[in-house]
């Protein structure tokens, strides 16, 4: 009887927790423990490391070079958030401070990414920029000064189906210097977007909770690949967000 109760229990933490606790000095995940893990038919996963069947951790914008896949949303997040389309991307997105693009204006071409998940190389599936508190206008002020800005790729092909979200998250200049990246734009970008995400935040009647973990081991630092020379810090963060009602 001990024994059911304690395997329940086991089962209930498996499914809370993205993995084991096997972390390393600065309590970050690593990723050879089982954060990511083998496919096993029906049982949800945080995430499959896309590089285990030949994708990438970087998203390729057209010139050989990658932005970092910086943001990991889990599979064990809730479906209101990631499997509920764009829709419900976008108003988790609107939760934490972004909405859709400027009056549509799209500066720049959609990048794709190979998530490992037997779909090779998608576009983008939206690109959301940070709304600085207004979801109707805001986005026109990010476009015209700059700021933060994500692509999408979700993990859902047959070889790797974790519905988890990929983001390449970077802080952009402003317009007139051509919406490159600021220096360190990759980390800075990912540490705001985590910054505005964590805790409870509301959108639409819609109460999202979002924990961070960061996680080593799955990204290279260094510059080595990447877009504009910038380099990373081989941080990924990982958000886990459930909905209460
Ligand atoms: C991405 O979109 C561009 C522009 O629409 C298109 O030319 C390109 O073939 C697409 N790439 C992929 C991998 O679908
Ligand atoms: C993740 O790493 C970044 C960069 O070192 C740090 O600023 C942030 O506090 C870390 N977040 C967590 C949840 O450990």
């Amino acid at each position: 009887m001990l024994a059911i109760l304690e395997l329940a229990l086991l089962s209930v933490a498996a499914l809370a927790s993205p993995g084991t606790t096997n972390t390393d000095l600065s309590g970050n995940l690593l990723v050879n423990s089982d954060v990511a893990q083998e496919p096993l038919a029906g049982s949800p996963v945080a995430f499959y490391n896309p590089v285990d069947k030949g994708g990438s951790m970087f998203d390729n914008t057209g010139n050989g070079l990658g932005e970092p896949l910086n943001v990991i949303i889990s599979g064990f997040s809730s479906p209101k958030v990631i499997a509920s389309g764009i829709d419900g991307l976008l108003n988790y997105a609107r939760a934490i401070g972004f909405s859709e693009e400027c009056l549509d204006i799209h500066l720049g071409s959609p990048f794709s990414a190979n998530l490992g998940d037997g779909n090779s190389w998608v576009n983008q599936t939206i690109e959301l920029r940070q709304d600085y508190g207004s979801s109707e206008l805001g986005t026109c002020l990010e476009t015209l000064i700059g700021g933060n800005h994500f692509r999408v790729y979700i993990q859902n092909g047959p070889w790797a189906d974790s519905g988890a979200l990929f983001l390449a998250v970077s802080k952009e200049e402003d317009v007139e210097t051509g919406h490159d990246i600021v220096p360190d734009g990759y980390n800075i970008g990912r540490d705001q977007l985590v910054a505005h995400a964590v805790g409870a935040k509301s959108f639409d009647d819609i109460t999202y909770y979002t924990v961070a973990q960061n996680i080593t081991g799955l990204m290279p630092a260094g510059s080595a690949g990447v877009n504009h020379g910038i380099a990373v810090d081989g941080i990924v963060t990982l958000l886990t967000v459930s909905v209460t009602e």
